[in-house]
């Protein structure tokens, strides 16, 4: 059976790149009805740097409210906050005594997110991409769908599930597949076309974040760093333009079309033409989904409640997959 999990931060607010990314591929794969899908808001992730309390539960029902408003339908997948799951922190441990510290050394977001003061770091942030293979693991989840940036902790979950099936003897678990889907699969930051869209950017102005109005889109993409040089007939002339190739990806994947079909319509014209055809495209994807949020937060409790059922439903299919694990591993059960 094809189970689909995949999973997003609660940490601060979502951007275009989490939308065309991950989420607006998880809306879709929800609508193939030929894969049984999970969603996790993944509030264990984000305390491994540090969190207020407060704001973050604000935030784990923030982006569950943009999921629902983005299309997910939780009475159809599965959604839910990772914290009301024990079985992923049961399964990571297990985990976390099959990979081996030099597959974790060797993540590049690790190195990324703890800079140059690594003793610094927090145990959590190293060991987070063990976690994030008992996410997928714990449902036995055959696809996950992501952009770009987690492909080698996708990498490394089926190491672990390798790891985990040879040293037992067993083919217990399936090796997750990556999906990344569609044409902003690495969405850039307006500011800088080399750094990757990121909702922890010190700048707001580097990102569209799905609950920006549309002022504020449109004021972002006119400030968006370009070059002087009108825009190319085809996506070959983009690959020394950083910036422009990522505004053509956006528009690309907004519009769901390929980047030659834009430079087609485009190409020949300069950025005071595009960019205000981006803007329009992206309030008109980007705005219903923010009024919907808007509506769906004024009833948190509602929200609440969704995770909890979600949570429900998670457990009933995670619990006797990490019993039987705790089996194989020879923990005596009552
Ligand atoms: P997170 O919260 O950083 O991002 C959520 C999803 O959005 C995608 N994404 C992007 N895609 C394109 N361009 C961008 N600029 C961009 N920024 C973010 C991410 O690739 C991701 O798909 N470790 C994960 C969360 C996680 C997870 C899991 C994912 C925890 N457990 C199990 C899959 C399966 C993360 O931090 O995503």
């Amino acid at each position: 059976m094809r189970r689909i999990f995949s999973g997003i931060q609660p940490t601060g607010n979502l951007t275009l790149g989490n939308y065309l990314g991950a989420i607006r591929n998880w809306v879709a794969l929800q609508g193939e009805k030929s894969y049984e899908c999970i969603f996790c808001v993944v509030d264990q992730h984000a305390i491994t740097i540090p969190q207020d309390p407060a704001e973050l539960k604000q935030a784990t029902r923030e982006v569950a409210a943009s999921l629902i408003a983005a299309g997910i339908d939780p009475t159809d997948s599965i959604l839910f906050n990772q914290s009301q799951v024990d079985e992923h922190m049961k399964l990571a441990w297990v985990l976390g005594c099959v990979a081996r510290v030099g597959w974790l050394n060797r993540m590049t977001q690790f190195k990324d997110k703890a800079g140059k003061d690594r003793d610094n770091a927090t145990t959590g942030l190293w060991w987070y991409p063990v976690l994030m293979a008992a996410d997928i693991l714990a449902y036995k989840g055959t696809h996950v769908p992501v952009g770009d940036d987690q492909k080698q902790h996708l990498e490394l979950a089926r190491d672990i599930a390798q790891a985990y099936n040879s040293m037992f003897g067993v083919e217990f678990f399936p090796l997750p597949e990556p999906q990344i889907l569609g044409a902003a699969t690495r969405v850039m930051s307006l500011r800088d076309g080399t750094k990757k869209m990121s909702k922890s950017d010190a700048s707001d102005m580097s990102r569209i974040n799905m609950t920006d109005d549309a002022d504020t889109i449109a004021n972002k993409i006119k400030k968006a760093k370009t070059d002087p040089e009108p825009l190319p007939s085809e996506a070959a002339g983009l690959a020394e333009r950083a910036e422009a190739r990522n505004l053509v990806t956006i528009y690309a994947a907004l519009a769901d079309r390929t980047v030659d079909e834009v430079l087609a319509e485009y190409g020949g014209q300069g950025f005071g033409k595009f960019k205000p055809a981006l803007s329009e495209l992206a309030v008109e994807v980007l705005g219903p989904i923010g009024a919907e949020l808007q509506k769906l937060m004024a009833d948190p409790a509602f929200i609440d409640s969704v995770l909890a059922k979600g949570g429900d439903r998670a457990r009933a299919l995670a619990k006797p997959i990490v019993e039987e694990v705790y089996d194989t591993v020879g923990f005596l059960r009552p």
